[in-house]
């Protein structure tokens, strides 16, 4: 039997801004059973888009991708915030649901023509996984899929990614 996932996500409300009703998945991750159907689910999603790496934001695009990138027996690579990577690398700026940033990665983490999943724990505005994609076409990766675990709707990130197969295991 499936696990419902919704019940492995605490919803804290005015975290860390007033307004903000922040979705925390520490509880999906915790317990092996949900954190192995999340998994699997992206896994599914992944398998005939002939994925060669996946790539995911610091710090919580890791949690989720390293697992899809073990079971499908592909590499890793992530997309770091700033002072976090020691050789030469690319950039992306962007916006969040609360503040501004810049993601970065190695120059050599993707090969060109490279087919990429890019993978996070949520989508909300969009701007994390815009910047990521962005880092991965810089690279000239080619993105062939976004994978969350859960979309916060309202904030209609999904806008930002309408030319990407997108997956969501949940909607909020
Ligand atoms: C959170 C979350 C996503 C992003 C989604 O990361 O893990 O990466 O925000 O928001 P967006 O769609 O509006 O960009 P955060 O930047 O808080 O970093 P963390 O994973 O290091 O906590
Ligand atoms: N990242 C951006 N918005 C978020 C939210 N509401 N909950 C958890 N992570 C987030």
């Amino acid at each position: 039997m499936a696990l419902d996932l919704t019940e492995y996500v605490a919803s804290i409300p005015d975290y860390p801004e007033k307004g903000i009703i922040f979705r925390d998945i520490s509880p999906l991750m915790a317990d092996g059973e949900a954190y192995k159907q999340a998994t699997a689910q992206i896994v599914q999603f992944a398998r005939d888009k002939g994925v060669e790496m996946i790539v995911g934001p610091e710090a919580r695009g890791f949690i989720v991708g390293c697992p899809v990138a073990y079971e499908l027996g592909v590499g890793f690579a992530p997309a770091r915030k700033k002072g976090k990577l020691p050789r030469a690398t690319v950039k992306a700026e962007y916006q969040l649901e609360y503040g501004t940033s810049a993601l970065y990665m190695h120059k050599d983490a993707v090969k060109p023509g490279q087919r990429v999943l890019v993978t996070d724990d949520l989508l909300a505005t969009g701007g994390t996984i815009g910047a990521t994609i962005d880092l991965v076409k810089q690279l000239g990766g080619v993105v062939v899929g976004c994978a969350f675990i859960i979309e916060l709707n309202a904030l209609k990130g999904r806008e930002k990614i309408k030319d990407y197969d997108v997956l969501s295991l949940m909607n909020y």
